[in-house]
């Protein structure tokens, strides 16, 4: 059977056990399996090999039993990189871009060599595409997971950017000679609630606990501890559940925060809080 029949085949079992965007997966699964891109796939004319089959049913159970669909592939694209995923640490969101996006217009204020600190970093995503199209900063990375450490580690060496990742809680691992020296604190924290964690989607579930559980304490953290690192007039951008909105903006008003704005996502929903210290 030629690729684009075992598509065929492949979307329609994704589809009866309800799997979100079955043609997508199904294509994404065995352009990975055959070591090819989307349009190799179709241009492909030779069946699949026995080993091959074999790996794509394999890749196809997995995933209708909730196995995200960058666990399989070991991939995730983030603006514009590609980061290696992989169980144990947080899969990058799309909506999360539009964190960075925030924090980017921030840094165009500041004229050059912005000091920059993602705190809970996981693959190192958002400390990654900041330096990529901000390469002037310096950024720094911090989180309390080893292993996201190491991942972090590994995608910055890989995609050859120059970020220090550091294994520790908030904002303890930054060197003391920053105090009052950053330009920005930006982050993405845990922010599920505790009663809302089982009615997630498998997908969801499959990150991590410690960096899916949170509420809001780690923001109220976070517009505690940031204002003894930022410089005068320097700014926190965080990512919020799209019903947080309210409640953070307040938290970060209570610290002293000014010019303090909630930012919605392409789908309209509240997002990311930012503000900056007088
Ligand atoms: C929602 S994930 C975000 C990961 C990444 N920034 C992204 O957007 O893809 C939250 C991250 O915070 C980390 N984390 C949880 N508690 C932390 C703490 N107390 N200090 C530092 N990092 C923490 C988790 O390990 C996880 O990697």
């Amino acid at each position: 059977m030629r690729p684009s029949q075992v598509l065929r085949r492949a979307t329609s079992y994704l589809e009866r056990h309800g799997v979100e965007s079955p043609r997508t997966s199904a294509e994404v699964l065995l352009a990975g399996v055959l070591g090819t891109d989307r349009a190799g796939l179709y241009a492909r004319a030779e069946g699949l090999s026995t080993a091959e089959a074999k790996a794509f049913g394999r890749a196809l159970c997995q995933r209708c039993t909730g196995v995200p669909l960058q666990h399989l592939t070991g991939r995730q694209a983030f603006r514009r990189l590609e980061l290696a995923v992989r169980p144990g640490v947080f899969v990058p969101r799309p909506e999360t871009e539009v964190l960075v996006e925030v924090a980017l217009q921030g840094l165009r204020g500041v004229q050059a060599e912005p000091v920059v600190v993602d705190v809970g970093t996981g693959t190192g995503a958002v400390a990654l595409a900041i330096k990529q199209e901000r390469p002037d900063a310096t950024v720094l990375g911090t989180d309390r997971s080893a292993e996201a450490v190491a991942l972090a580690r590994e995608n910055a060496k890989r995609l050859g950017l120059d970020v220090r990742v550091m294994e520790g809680e908030l904002l303890e691992p930054i060197p003391e000679e920053l105090r009052g020296r950053v330009d920005l604190v930006v982050s993405n924290p845990p922010y599920v609630a505790e009663d809302e964690l089982a009615s997630l989607p498998p997908e969801v579930r499959a990150d991590p606990e410690l960096a899916l559980l949170g509420g809001t304490t780690f923001h109220r953290r976070l517009a505690e501890e940031t204002p003894r690192w930022l410089r005068p007039g320097g700014a926190l951008v965080v990512e919020i559940g799209e019903t947080q909105g309210d409640e953070v903006r307040a938290i970060l008003l209570e610290r002293g925060f000014r010019g303090v704005r909630v930012v919605q996502d392409l789908a309209r929903r509240d997002r990311v809080v930012a503000g900056s210290v007088p």
